[in-house]
């Protein structure tokens, strides 16, 4: 792989992250580190009842992620952590442990958003948190080792450019930002 030791899939709810990072987790023999899996049942409880998390709610959870990054790093692994990581203090948290942490940046629209989270009964995020996710939202461009792409492509092309990225060879763009894969839909363009 090339100098990133672990990767994060981020970007707001329903944007593919967990089904982009398996797909990425499975090209690389990786370990798949669902980020959702690790929130504190008070979080679960106040994401369910409509109530969108605060910077004091994610503190301990991205802790505890950061940290499960960093153990899988050290144990020789290739973890791709699926991650909302939403703002540039939240991805810090992640880096802190991780130097070089690379970011997949799933972009779409608020409207593409809301229809695929409409379509996921029982899932504890209403499609009522998702403008909150777009308030939130921080875009990572302009910060190093991020690959932003049109979440809108199919899951393997995104997972495949993906892994090309994460494998390409060291220090090739000094960590500059990459230019971001081309949208087939142009749905991003505006
Ligand atoms: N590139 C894609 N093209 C079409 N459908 C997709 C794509 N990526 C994900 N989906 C579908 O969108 C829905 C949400 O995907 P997924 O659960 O992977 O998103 P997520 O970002 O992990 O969401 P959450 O933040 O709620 O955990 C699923 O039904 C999934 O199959
Ligand atoms: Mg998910």
């Amino acid at each position: 792989m090339g100098r990133m030791p672990a990767l994060v899939v981020m970007g707001v709810s329903g944007c593919g992250k967990s089904s982009v990072g398996q797909a990425i987790s499975d090209a690389v023999n990786g370990t798949m580190i669902e980020g959702d899996s690790f929130h504190p049942e008070e979080n679960i409880k106040k994401m369910s009842a409509g109530h969108p998390l605060t910077d004091e709610d994610r503190a301990g959870w991205l802790a505890r992620l950061a940290t499960i990054l960093q153990d899988a790093v050290r144990n020789g692994e290739r973890p791709v952590l699926a991650c909302s990581a939403l703002k540039k203090s939240y991805r810090d948290i992640l880096r802190g442990k991780t130097p070089d942490l690379g970011f997949v940046f799933l972009e779409m629209t608020r409207q593409v958003a809301g229809e695929r989270v409409s379509h996921r009964p029982g899932h504890f995020m209403p499609a009522s948190l998702v403008d909150s996710q777009f308030a939130t939202l921080e875009p990572p461009h302009g910060e190093a080792n991020v690959y932003p792409v049109d979440a809108n492509l199919p899951i393997v092309d995104i997972a495949r450019g993906a892994v090309a990225w994460w494998q390409r060879t060291p220090g090739a763009d000094g960590g500059r930002p990459m230019q971001p894969a081309k949208a087939q839909s142009g749905a991003l363009k505006a």
